[in-house]
């Protein structure tokens, strides 16, 4: 092909060609925890990085190796890793940047896994998040101090579908000698490649739109080898020897793809939350066909934000993909395909309705995930935000009123007249 391949092209044939011994056209699960070395030299230059290759399933197998390849070109990145879940993917990000003391700052308009993950649990690490307002791009600069590492944001943000303005953000990051890491979890680079609007790093929850049958965990880091990891000394895992690796300098010696590699040789190495490759094969059996689902998806939702908008027990409705929603610009620049599958919607009869309306659905599951072919909902005030009060849940965009919806693949038709049966019902 005389051509670079397109996007459709490469999510079925990016990593991967027939297995050399057998043939298999499928790339095969390399359902194995270890691999023999040719002879003793072959070991020591693995294990001391002179030489690429397995060693040991924890930190690089075939199977996962060609997911990584895929994602990494479907990002238009230098290289990625790819990790057992998508908080197995910000922490090993973290770990490679962050010293203990280190600070970030993330927008606060994120999946509340997320906000538990930055604001709770790295307090144990001595890592600690500065939140800023993805409305207001002048918070993100008054959150930076000495010790910020880097900026961190959801190019469209879990729930409320907010698509961010990816590029002001990277402008800020970089003016300060930052590097911006954006989950791309929501769009998918079927409808955003923060790469090119200057995000250095780009994380996945793979469990979710990549995946997208709801079957398999999995996390993605891409390098988009543009960050300069030697310009200061605030990346000492990058920018200094390695004494674990006979004092090896990793972004002298790896270059662009630098980050990858921490994050392999030393993240995934030592805290150890690789994939399975079972489930490295359902991801990129899942990503052969990600055109097409996150198209019909953006299709299905847009559908059913239109419908609920007209709707008289429907008191708001915020889908970037609506014309008039104050997202609407940015979702015209960063995800001109669609505004994603995931939103949210508030029902006029408050707490009762959302309850009422969760247990009235017939086809649409009522569960805690997004992303997956079939047609999700949740209503955050009785379930996962139940333990805060009124004031809080407000705060994190889960009043009583908010229901969320994942739109799935199945017929428009049937998922709106379940819609319209259980509001009915409220
Ligand atoms: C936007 C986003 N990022 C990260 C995660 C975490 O991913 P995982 O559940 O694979 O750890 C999720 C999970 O819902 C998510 O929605």
């Amino acid at each position: 092909m005389s051509n670079a391949p397109g996007f459709e092209t490469l999510a079925i044939h990016a990593g991967a060609r027939p297995d050399p011994t057998t043939g298999a056209r499928a790339t095969p699960i390399y359902q194995t925890t270890s691999f023999v070395f040719n002879d003793v030299d072959h070991a020591a230059a693995l294990f001391g990085l002179q030489q690429f290759g397995n060693i040991y399933t924890r930190i690089m197998n075939p199977t996962q190796a060609v997911l990584e390849e895929r994602v990494a070109a479907l990002e238009g990145g230098t290289a990625a890793l790819a990790v057992a879940s998508g908080h197995a993917a910000q922490l090993l990000v973290f770990h490679a940047l962050l010293q203990p003391g280190d600070e970030f700052v993330a927008s606060r308009k994120l999946y509340g896994g997320s906000i538990n993950q930055f604001g709770h649990s790295f307090k144990s690490f001595d890592w600690h998040v500065k939140w800023a307002d993805p409305f207001d791009l002048a918070s993100f600069e008054a959150a930076i101090g000495e010790k910020t590492k880097a900026i961190f944001i959801e190019s469209i943000a879990n729930p409320g579908g907010i698509v961010t303005d990816i590029a002001g953000i990277a402008e800020i990051a970089h003016r300060h000698g930052l590097p911006l890491i954006v989950d791309n979890t929501m769009a998918t680079p079927y409808l955003c490649r923060p790469a090119e609007h200057g995000a250095d790093v780009v994380v996945h929850s793979l469990t979710k739109f990549m995946g997208g049958h709801g079957n398999s965990m999995g996390g993605m880091i891409v390098d988009c080898g543009t960050f300069d990891w030697s310009a200061s000394d605030r990346y000492p895992m990058l920018s200094q020897p390695r004494p674990e690796y006979a004092g090896i300098v990793l972004h002298q010696t790896f270059g662009n793809f630098a980050l990858a590699i921490a994050c392999r040789v030393l993240g995934l190495r030592d805290l150890g939350p690789a994939i399975s490759p079972f489930n490295a094969f359902m991801i990129l059996t899942g990503i052969e066909t990600l055109p097409l689902r996150m198209q019909r998806h953006c299709d299905n939702a847009l559908g059913v934000a239109r419908f609920l908008k007209g709707h008289e027990k429907v008191a708001w409705v915020s889908y970037a993909g609506l014309e008039d929603d104050l997202g609407h610009g940015n979702m015209l620049r960063y995800s001109p395909k669609g505004a994603g599958a995931v939103f949210t919607f508030g029902l006029k009869g408050g707490y009762e309705a959302g309850v009422a309306f969760v247990e009235g659905l017939e086809m649409i599951s009522h569960l805690a995930n997004i992303g997956d072919t079939r047609s999700l909902v949740i209503h955050p005030a009785s379930t996962t935000h139940r333990q805060l009060a009124a004031d809080q849940q407000i705060a994190a965009g889960a009043g009583p009123d908010v229901v969320r919806l994942s739109i799935g693949i199945e017929n428009i038709e049937d998922i709106i007249a379940d819609l319209d049966q259980a509001l009915a019902k409220t």
